[in-house]
């Protein structure tokens, strides 16, 4: 995995002579059925879902597994949907084998499975009115995805199958799943939740580079910058890496496993295929929520400052997410691991703390943060336990609307 960023950081000239595929790309090219899911011999549908805030969200759908008989028993499937985490998306659950790759394994378990893509990423639609080159689209953080984007994926889910969706985030999936729990946002459409790689809480992780950048350095970007998006093939991702390896605690040499933690399982043959979608664009404001989040160690909406967020809260700090509202009948299984520098230990330990529901838990000493997405040894490692979880909610996820 190290090659994967070696090769971003070879120099920014090498990094910018990338092919910019975010840019300007027409969104119809880009379809995670016809590009993937298909190719692998599976079936795909592809829906468009609008937020209440305009974006047009790609949501992809594999309603059975391979060579199964089209005479869909998909009727009887529990459904789940899947949200992929920061700066990746939904073809993050299928670009590995599919013996190795969620989406395929849980098509091919029984399931209904649902790919989410939020707002950015190449896979998503653009917007009822602006696009990717205006500013304002990317105005959002988090907490838009929690309010908005999970919202309305989920209920399109909902409504089409009559059945609660069963929900598995990684990451920022994570974040956005348990942000919109607390809120009620989405309760009504989710029977349970499996999450890899829990975050709420980020004031002890120990990526050196992710420390120091969201110190020193994404502050300043978003005063200089303003709304903009961030690619980490674009002049502001580079510029970023730049400035932060320049740090002389900082071991750019190896940097994914200074970002992320080492990853134990990661097959590097397959970079080249990776790079052929990831990553993907997010915004530097939301980059800015998440360094808001390592620097104060709370779990709170996106800070604007005492005087914006008395306009956006009427009150002089953000308010603060709370788990303890998230409902006590809500299942929760969380996977982590001993080598993931963004789920640390303690941050675990203190989500858990403050659920209502103490989740099914497993731990995987030699998981960095990508390995629970990208693992060749994941089925066994992990995702056997998620479904024998899922299986055992039973009733909860047959209810009919
Ligand atoms: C699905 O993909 C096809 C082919 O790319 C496209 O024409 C169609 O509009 C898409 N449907 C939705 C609902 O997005
Ligand atoms: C790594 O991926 C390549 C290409 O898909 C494959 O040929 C090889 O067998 C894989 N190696 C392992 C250890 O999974």
């Amino acid at each position: 995995m190290e090659e994967w960023f070696s090769l971003l950081l070879v120099s920014s000239v090498a990094l910018l002579a990338l092919p910019q595929l975010c840019v300007g790309a027409k969104s119809e090219t880009w379809d995670i059925c016809k590009q993937i899911v298909l190719q692998m011999g599976y079936p795909c549908q592809n829906f468009t879902v609008t937020t209440d805030d305009g974006y047009l969200l790609g949501l992809y759908r594999i309603p059975y597994g391979y060579n199964e008989e089209v005479k869909d028993r998909s009727w009887s499937r529990p459904p789940v949907y899947l949200q992929h985490g920061l700066v990746q998306g939904g073809d993050t659950w299928v670009l590995n084998n599919p013996d190795e790759s969620l989406g395929y394994i849980l098509a091919d378990a029984g399931f209904d499975v649902w790919l989410g893509n939020i707002r950015g990423t190449r896979w998503s639609y653009g917007h009822v009115s602006m696009s990717r080159e205006d500013k304002d689209y990317w105005d959002w953080s988090w907490d838009e995805l929690a309010a908005y984007d999970l919202p309305a994926m989920l209920e399109f889910v909902y409504k089409i199958t009559g059945r609660k969706v069963l929900y598995v985030g990684h990451s920022q999936g994570t974040i956005m799943g348990l942000a919109a729990f607390t809120q009620d946002k989405v309760g009504e459409f989710v029977a349970a939740a499996a999450l890899l790689s829990p975050i709420t809480y980020l004031n002890h992780i120990n990526s050196a580079f992710l420390n120091v950048a969201a110190h020193y350095y994404i502050e300043k970007m978003v005063k200089t910058m303003g709304v903009h998006e961030f690619n980490l093939r674009n002049e502001l991702g580079v510029e970023l890496v730049d400035r932060v390896c320049a740090s002389p605690i900082v071991d750019c040499g190896n940097l994914l496993a200074a970002l992320t933690g080492p990853n134990c399982c990661f097959n590097e043959s397959r970079i080249p295929y990776y790079l052929q979608y990831e990553p993907h664009s997010t915004s530097l404001k939301n980059l800015a929520h998440l360094a808001q989040m390592i620097r104060s160690g709370t779990f709170a909406k996106y800070d604007y400052g005492r005087l914006g967020n008395l306009l956006h809260y009427y009150r002089f700090s953000p308010p603060s997410y709370d788990l303890a509202q998230i409902p006590a009948t809500m299942s929760l299984w969380m996977s982590w691991g001993g080598n993931d520098a963004l789920a640390d230990a303690v941050d675990v330990a203190h989500t858990i703390s403050e659920l209502q529901c103490k989740p099914e838990l497993i731990y995987v000493e030699n998981y960095g943060h990508i390995d629970f997405v990208l693992s060749t040894r994941a089925k066994t490692d992990i995702y056997d336990s998620m479904i024998a979880f899922f299986r055992d909610q039973g009733e909860d996820t047959h209810a009919q609307i």
